[in-house]
């Protein structure tokens, strides 16, 4: 990862905060928090549903969406699981994760690491090879037509057992060369890390990147044991650490990127009012923190949605913190240096033109 954490000569504190709506839809950023089935917005599941004739239990678009009122992380995964039952077909993978792109790429998105969860289909009798096809195909596209860079983690979901992700890890070796890393999901309480120390052992020895969701719901511990037993490179999430001093100091130093997710946390009540977000606290201590979506259709908000609705409840953050949100993102992804300084350089212009009252 990149260990540079200063920014260049660039004056802030002329940018008028006027500039900043322009700012965070220009600045290039990568996303590194998304799970592709919850970007499957409520049309598209109607419309797979027609095409795979299969009957939904919600009689129309809008009586799904008002279903989407969740009151913790277990009452959304009920529903996005359900949502996610309409996904068969290599096509179908492809259409959602297509769908995702354009969307982030409207958003100044130009590389995004996606989560999926392949035990999701495979437990429904889809082919894990249906799902990474179509998935793999639309990174591919994204690259070719929008300029987006994109790859996929691997998650496991927690609430079933490492037998089952050593099964799923087994059944993904084929296709190693399509993804990039594993991480770890669904219902925390109840599953430490702990839990898939050995799975985890096993993919690092394939030289594959590890993250996993940690201190979402879940105490600081379970960010501990994602560090000291799963060797977790990013944490997702990760929000209440700044609960355990100790931890945070920790994740200053070792330079271990979070990737928060502020919509999400709001609406499964993690926070209960935008302007209580600990976002500026864990920049303040020097955390590699980014800005996410989670599960955007969801949780009422793209990437960029994210980011408007955060620094609108938190007038603290500026255009200072914008440029260091978005030189996070990179430093936090996983891809080479020579790219990432590519992308530090255009992001550096941004916000340099904006302080000299140029055009961004
Ligand atoms: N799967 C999809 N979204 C999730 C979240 N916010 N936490 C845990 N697992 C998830
Ligand atoms: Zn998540």
């Amino acid at each position: 990862m990149t260990s540079s954490a200063f920014p260049p000569a660039i004056d802030f504190s002329a940018i008028p905060r006027a500039q900043l709506p322009l700012l965070l839809a220009r600045m290039p950023k990568a996303e590194l928090h998304l799970h592709i089935e919850g970007s499957l917005e409520p049309e598209l599941i109607f419309k797979l549903a027609q095409r795979n004739g299969l009957t939904l239990a919600y009689p129309s678009v809008a009586a799904l969406r008002a279903a989407y009122a969740f009151t913790d992380l277990q009452s959304f995964l009920d529903i996005y699981y359900a949502g996610a039952s309409v996904l068969w077909k290599e096509e179908d993978f492809f259409d959602m994760a297509w769908a995702y792109f354009e969307r982030a790429h409207a958003d100044g998105v130009v590389h995004a690491e996606l989560f999926f969860d392949p035990q999701t289909h495979t437990e429904r009798g889809v082919p894990f090879e249906v799902v990474i096809r179509g998935l793999h195909r639309a990174c591919t596209q994204a690259q070719a037509q929008l300029g987006l860079s994109a790859a996929l983690i691997l998650c496991f979901l927690r609430h079933l057992s490492e037998d089952e992700a050593f099964k799923t890890l087994e059944e993904a070796l084929p296709h190693r060369a399509l993804f990039i890393g594993v991480g770890l999901d669904s219902s925390e309480r109840g599953h430490p890390p702990e839990k898939f120390a050995r799975v985890f052992a096993r993919a690092r020895e394939l030289g594959l990147h590890a993250v996993a969701h940690a201190g979402e719901e879940g105490p600081p511990a379970y960010v501990w044991s994602a560090l000291d037993v799963l060797h977790a490179e990013r944490i997702d999430h990760g929000v209440r650490s700044v609960e355990d001093p100790t931890l945070m100091q920790r994740l200053a130093v070792e330079r271990v990127p979070l990737t928060v997710c502020p919509l999400s946390n709001l609406k499964l009540r993690v926070v209960h009012d935008l302007a209580d977000h600990p976002l500026p606290q864990l920049l303040e201590a020097g955390l590699v923190a980014t800005i996410n979506a989670d599960d955007p259709a969801y949780f009422g908000g793209y990437i960029l949605k994210n980011f408007e609705a955060t620094f609108a409840a938190l007038p603290q953050l500026g255009p200072q913190e914008a440029y260091q949100l978005a030189r996070n993102s990179f430093e936090a992804s996983f891809v080479a240096e020579d790219q990432k300084q590519r992308w530090l350089a255009a992001l550096d212009a941004v916000f340099a033109a904006a302080a000299q009252g140029g055009a961004i």
